[in-house]
């Protein structure tokens, strides 16, 4: 299994010892800042590797087993689905469209009815040519043609022009991507959001979607029972969200991590689990200290 710190979980290149671990190459671009491969992860499921941020899109330990445990049971998003009901969820990295795939799956796993709208943002969108490599139909058969229609999508997302937003209907989840960069974005146009899925790459590559801004802009969009989830259990990254007004709870992680993060601006959300000690972090951390991190 692979070692960790308490936020590298999505490890860089070059603590995996050889490069070409598990990947396949695939030239997407002339330019090497968007060249990508693919990387099957040790439960079989593939994701990309990134050169712009030297990281993979997923957990090299398992990118269905980490989405599934994270985002979807963690949250309660499992459990919504198999209530019936329906809700709104603000995803930070579209990527590779994995988890609106993951979330059609389980529907129908769930033999669910939950209408979901998903909101998401991505500034580099992935190229339709590395998105069609990845095989998503194999990964998730239950997603029927949607994995497809997923792909005409994405295909349409890169070539769009950055500020725009592109819509499309997925099985009974609405799905909204913005082409841009997090902080021009107009969240929901004014929905509150039940569940969040924080999936920008780690702090110390992506510092700029770790920040308070990041955090507080989230806030703004919550509804009262919301939650977010996050594989990140990084200290500095924690502090930003309860500097954000969000109360923070440590949570199991997902196989081969110790801990991720769960965060809610209801307490009550958050009672099965140990909360991380907010008063403490408060005293550590600035707003003015966060920044200067960045
Ligand atoms: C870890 S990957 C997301 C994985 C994605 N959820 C998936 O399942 O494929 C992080 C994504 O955030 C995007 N990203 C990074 N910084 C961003 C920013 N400032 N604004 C919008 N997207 C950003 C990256 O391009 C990348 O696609």
């Amino acid at each position: 299994m692979t070692s960790r710190t308490d936020h590298d979980h999505r490890l860089s290149d070059g603590k995996r010892g050889s490069p070409d671990y598990n990947s396949r190459l695939y030239g997407c671009s002339s330019e090497s800042s968007n060249a990508a491969r693919i990387v099957i992860t040790e439960d079989g499921s593939p994701t990309l590797f990134s050169t712009r941020f030297n990281q993979c899109y997923h957990n090299r330990a398992g990118a269905y087993t980490e989405s599934r445990h994270v985002f979807f049971k963690q949250t309660g998003v499992i459990r919504a689905l198999q209530d019936q009901l329906d809700f709104t969820v603000v995803e930070t990295g579209f990527g590779t469209g994995f988890h609106v795939l993951m979330l059609e799956s389980l529907r129908k796993e769930c033999k669910s009815g939950s209408k979901v709208r998903f909101f998401s943002v991505e500034k580099y969108p992935v190229p339709q040519e590395l998105m069609s490599a990845l095989n998503f139909s194999d990964l998730f058969p239950q997603a029927g043609s949607l994995s497809a229609e997923l792909l005409h999508f994405s295909g349409k997302l890169a070539e769009s022009t950055p500020g725009q937003t592109h819509s499309g209907q997925f099985g009974n989840t609405s799905l909204h991507v913005y082409h841009g960069d997090f902080l021009d974005w107009d969240i929901t146009r004014g929905e509150d959001a039940d569940f969040f899925f924080h999936d920008a790459f780690s702090p110390d590559v992506n510092p700029d979607m770790w920040t308070l801004e990041v955090f507080q802009k989230l806030i703004r969009k919550a509804s009262e029972q919301a939650v977010l989830g996050t594989y990140c259990s990084a200290t500095r990254a924690r502090a930003a969200m309860v500097l954000a007004g969000w109360h923070v709870a440590r949570a199991d992680g997902p196989p081969g991590k110790r801990e991720m993060t769960l965060a809610s601006v209801s307490e009550k959300k958050l009672t099965a689990y140990k909360r991380v000690n907010e008063a403490r972090l408060k005293e550590r951390f600035s707003a003015s200290s966060l920044a200067a991190a960045k």
